[in-house]
């Protein structure tokens, strides 16, 4: 152990990002409600992926939890994605409160009695994912209307309301592969939560369905449990129910793995990833090759890499593009490389400039 003062703690190691496919979100619910400030610090120290944060209005459900207030104090304390969970009746009178107060994502309830569209698209605009959850008994069609504006799906196991209660396996079944069926139009980045009597039990048949965040509350916050092994106990099962019942034995794609899907001229390059980024698939453009190739940058060629879990989508949408912007490259090199107008590098759209 290396410390550089005597007696000083050294500081927690830097947290690879975890490999695979599942991703725990831990709930703040169950934790010392005295104390979130540590709860949040203690989660991030321990591995957790996100925040969850439950905010209930003792009408839509039977308890009281907190507010953005509490939610933009605890901000500060974590780097960690906020998912903010709203069971509360009006979300669209305080939906601006939760943007405000630094929500990453936010995840209202379809079986509200206000106008659901404006707030999802609120949420949208500003660059935040919106998701829709729905009560046990609710069916996972009453999310169709809203689909099209859809980045979460959040299947609750559980009747909402407080933790701690016994997981629906039936429920599991009947919605959460089904869910990623309403997520078909995002080619990137949609997400199924699932939220409610998770656990090391349960773990292993919720990544069978293709979860993609499992979100944890009482089982974390046991006494004396380690939660980081808990933590990363809950993702490899999820991992290796989705391996074995959903992916022939194969492990998932992780994550955070990316593949060079062309390499090309800068020119062709840019133009090619501000429309592959317009359907939603995240694109990096590097220099291809080592940094002190004598090329100037007009001429040499450019890796698109984007992420491999994206990759099939991305064939089957641009494979065909592909192939000529391959044969204007060559025809442009055949050529001797005439000048080209200057491309600058493209914005990424904002969620709501998402071409589906
Ligand atoms: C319940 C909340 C959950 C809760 C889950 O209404 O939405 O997020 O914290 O707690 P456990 O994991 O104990 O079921
Ligand atoms: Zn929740």
């Amino acid at each position: 152990m290396i410390s550089t003062r005597r007696g000083r703690k050294p500081s927690s190691p830097v947290k690879e990002l975890p490999l695979g496919r599942a991703r725990v979100a831990a709930s703040i619910l169950d934790s010392d409600l005295g104390n979130l400030a540590y709860s949040v610090r203690r989660a991030e120290k321990e591995g957790a992926d996100r925040i969850h944060l439950d905010v209930m209005d003792g009408h839509f459900v039977p308890n009281i939890t907190f507010g953005p207030r509490t939610i933009r104090a605890l901000r500060k304390r974590t780097k960690l994605p906020f998912d903010a969970h709203l069971m509360i009746s009006e979300p669209g009178r305080y939906i601006e409160q939760f943007l405000d107060a630094g929500c990453d994502s936010v995840t209202i309830h379809v079986e509200i009695e206000e106008p659901i569209e404006p707030t999802l698209r609120a949420i949208r605009a500003a660059g935040r994912a919106a998701g829709l959850s729905l009560r046990p008994k609710t069916p996972l069609s009453a999310l169709e209307p809203y689909k099209a504006l859809l980045d979460i799906v959040l299947v609750m196991t559980v009747e909402p309301g407080f933790g701690g209660q016994s997981f629906m396996a039936d429920v599991a079944r009947e919605k959460i592969l089904a869910a990623r069926g309403l997520l078909s139009h995002k080619l990137h980045g949609a997400e199924v939560h699932v939220d409610g009597g998770v656990n090391r039990e349960t773990a292993e048949l919720i990544g069978g369905l293709a979860a993609d965040v499992l979100v944890v509350g009482s089982a974390l916050w046991i006494p004396g449990r380690n939660m980081g092994r808990e933590i990363r106990l809950i993702r490899a099962l999820a991992d290796e129910g989705y391996q074995y019942t959903l992916n022939d034995g194969r492990p998932p794609i992780p994550r955070d793995r990316v593949v060079t899907f062309a390499t090309l001229p800068r020119h062709l390059a840019r133009t090619f990833q501000a429309e592959i980024e317009k359907v939603g698939i995240p694109v990096l453009v590097f220099r291809s090759g080592g940094l002190d190739v004598e090329e100037p940058d007009e001429v040499r060629d450019w890796d698109m890499l984007l992420p491999a879990s994206s990759e099939a989508a991305a064939l089957e949408r641009f494979g065909a593009r592909r192939d000529a912007m391959l044969r204007e490259a060559a025809a442009w090199r055949a050529a001797g490389m005439p000048p080209v107008p200057f491309v600058p590098a493209p914005l990424p759209p904002r969620p709501d400039e998402v071409v589906t």
